[in-house]
């Protein structure tokens, strides 16, 4: 293979004019200051597997700051800068996002990692990265543009479909890349080299993980549960014997047995039965596996994993919020054959779409999916056609008593009994005559 062969004809095939365009843009404003600039990391390993990846990340030899600052301005983007890592991020008024970094020599930091200090720039942020399929880079400058440059041997592992490190303590500076490696794996279908894995069981076996409050721990964690199929990638992360780091409360009892692949499964089946209808509707996947991976522990459980990875309050309290809800409604829900959609639609209303189809996951009883998919369905949609001000039209006085009537009239409307306002209003005036209310009742 070569080193530095040119992937103008892969860029022309695989990517659209804009992005192409874009690139271009760059090499430019890169040339106006005598700066190289690289596309480099995924997006240069998704080019070579002919796949898509929408987020670009620049590397500059020169100064990325500054860089980053002139392009937005030709851009018209935002900008955001990091002057400490010298590092910026570029918004496009199209979404596009762009991230740039000053690549830099330092052999001072990274003594032992470092066999040479005669390295580029590019080649040493190169060689700093996680693994050799991310390892390359496409230089953008007109001169050279679309050269693809690989000094490791790069394309090789990932023709071989091979996962290595670039050196021995790769995991020792971030252990984060050990969840990388499992993500990347599974998602593709890669292998992880023989050397690498074993560099990944010593990173385990030494504990590398004392400071789980480093945020990438979660990042890639979440990163794994929100692939499309994260069960792959859970198992192995049972093999790779990380489940005593990611939750050690759940030790005793949890081994990947038919069990725990169960609830798996039943999550990932109502997270595509979802999909599959509501294609657009916001759902965060990472929350439905995570809460069926905790489906046998007590709540202290999941709040102990929560304070261990830093996970922010709000969504820790929403995620035991969940958890306890769709448990106890379940529970309710099984000991019930028959159930009125009213009754369906009040235990289910404050559950987000993560606990309900959490609540599908769980359900061992055919009537408890059933009630759910009813409410996911049809249930939550469904409204009253009188509103309050349709009611003191009709010469209600407003009052806390509305909140009742509306509700009662949405009963109704749930369980089939009404089915346009002419009914509802009647219902009204048979449930709630005009004069059965002394606070709510007519003016006249
Ligand atoms: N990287 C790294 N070590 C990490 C995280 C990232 O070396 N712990 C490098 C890799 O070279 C990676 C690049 O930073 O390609 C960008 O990281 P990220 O956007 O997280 O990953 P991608 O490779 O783009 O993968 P994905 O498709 O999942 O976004």
């Amino acid at each position: 293979l070569e080193r530095n062969r040119n992937l103008n004809t892969i860029i022309i095939e695989c990517l659209n004019k804009p992005m192409i365009e874009l690139l271009q843009k760059i090499g430019l404003a890169a040339d106006e200051l005598q700066f190289n600039a690289f596309a480099v990391g995924g997006f240069v390993r998704d080019l070579l597997l002919k796949k898509n990846n929408l987020d670009l990340d620049i590397v500059i030899e020169g100064d990325g700051i500054q860089f980053a600052k002139n392009l937005a301005r030709k851009l018209q983007g935002r900008i955001k800068t990091h002057e400490r890592f010298g590092t910026a991020m570029i918004m496009l008024p199209d979404g596009t996002k762009i991230d740039v970094a000053t690549a830099r020599l330092e052999y001072y930091e990274y003594p032992a990692a470092l066999p040479t200090v005669e390295l580029s720039s590019i080649k040493l942020d190169l060689y700093r990265r996680d693994f050799t399929i991310n390892a390359m880079a496409i230089q953008l400058n007109p001169e050279h543009f679309g050269t693809l440059i690989d000094f490791f041997n790069c394309q090789n592992d990932l023709n071989q479909r091979s996962i290595k490190v670039l050196h021995n303590l790769s995991f020792v500076e971030d252990p984060s890349r050990i969840f990388r490696a499992i993500r990347f794996e599974a998602r593709m279908a890669f292998e992880i080299a023989p050397h690498t894995r074993r560099l990944m069981h010593n990173a385990v076996s030494m504990q590398l993980f004392g400071k789980t409050d480093d945020p990438r721990f979660f990042s890639e964690l979440k990163q794994i549960l929100s692939e499309e199929d994260p069960v792959p990638a859970i198992r192995r992360l049972a093999e790779f014997n990380l489940f005593p780091f990611l939750w050690p409360e759940l030790k005793p009892h949890l081994k990947v047995d038919r069990r725990f692949l169960h609830i798996l499964h039943q999550a990932q089946r109502a997270i595509s039965w979802f999909r599959l209808l509501y294609l657009d509707e916001p759902c965060h996947n990472w929350m439905v596996y995570l809460l069926a991976i905790m489906s046998r522990s007590p709540d202290e459980v999941l709040t102990a994993f929560c304070s261990r990875f830093q996970i922010p309050q709000k969504i820790a309290d929403r995620l035991i919020w969940q958890k306890t809800h769709a448990e106890k409604t379940a529970n309710l829900l099984s000991r019930r054959e028959i159930i009125a959609n009213s009754e369906i639609y009040w235990l289910l209303k404050e559950l987000s779409i993560e606990g309900l189809l959490y609540l599908m996951a769980l359900a061992r009883k055919n009537q408890v999916k059933k009630a759910a998919s009813n409410y996911v369905t049809a249930l939550r949609y469904i409204r009253t056609d009188l509103t309050g001000d349709d009611l003191m039209a009709l010469g209600y006085r407003p009052g806390p008593e509305f909140k009742m009537i509306l509700n009662d009239l949405l009963d109704a409307r749930l369980d089939d009994r009404v089915h346009n306002r002419e009914e509802e209003i009647a219902l009204l005036h048979r449930t709630y005559p005009p004069d059965s209310l002394a606070a709510a009742g007519p003016h006249a």
